[in-house]
């Protein structure tokens, strides 16, 4: 239900997009998406980056393991780092509130990031959980790059490649929930350039 609804908004919104496209402004060509996410939170607001500019680098935001008795969150967000030329922007969607964010990595000397893979812990219950605790991405020069993120659970399989490459990022966060369990990050979804 309410992933029907989150679809259904984001349809409206890909329909808005590309209406706007028609005056010349920014757009996406189309969505990539892993199939393992965690299961709690909801979509923040995707985040684009500015037009001619492509996502050639990412950081991660990071809880460290915080032990026993502890509540672990692991990845807590993802900035992408586009470029264009020397110019850089960042763009993160919605990031949570622990840890601290990661150096960028970056794809070598003129490509760009084209497709990920989401490493996920399975859901306990009752349990610590941390839903998403790493990412990889693949470089336009077939490059992999593995984010400084958390070891709990297992890489799914990755996601199609973008043609053109990754211009924007929306993320599945659960938000704070006061004495019960936190997860943060859960899921993440990439925007394709259109040219
Ligand atoms: C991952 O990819 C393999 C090979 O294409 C496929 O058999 C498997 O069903 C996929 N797993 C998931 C969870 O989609």
């Amino acid at each position: 239900m309410e992933q029907g609804v989150g679809a259904n908004l984001l349809l409206l919104w890909a329909m808005c997009l590309g209406h706007a496209q028609a005056d010349g402004s920014s757009g996406y060509a189309s969505v990539i998406e892993v199939t393992n996410g965690g299961p709690w939170g909801g979509w923040a607001r995707p985040e684009m980056c500015p037009d001619g500019f492509f996502a050639s680098g990412f950081s991660l935001k990071v809880e460290p393991p915080q032990g026993i008795p502890g509540d672990d969150t692991a990845m807590n967000g993802v900035r992408l780092h586009c470029t264009r030329g020397n110019a850089e922007h960042v763009v993160e969607s919605q990031s949570g509130r622990w840890g601290a964010w990661s150096e960028p990595l970056w794809c070598p000397f003129g490509s760009f990031l084209v497709a990920f893979s989401l490493r996920v812990e399975a859901p306990v219950i009752p349990g610590d959980n941390t839903a998403a605790n790493n990412v990889r991405f693949r470089c336009s020069d077939s490059t992999e790059l593995e984010g400084p993120g958390l070891a709990w659970g297992d890489f799914g399989n990755w996601s199609e490649p973008c043609p053109k490459g990754i211009c924007g990022l929306q993320i599945k966060i659960e938000q704070p929930r006061g004495l019960r369990d936190d997860t943060a990050v859960n899921d993440l979804r990439f925007f394709c350039c259109r040219s």
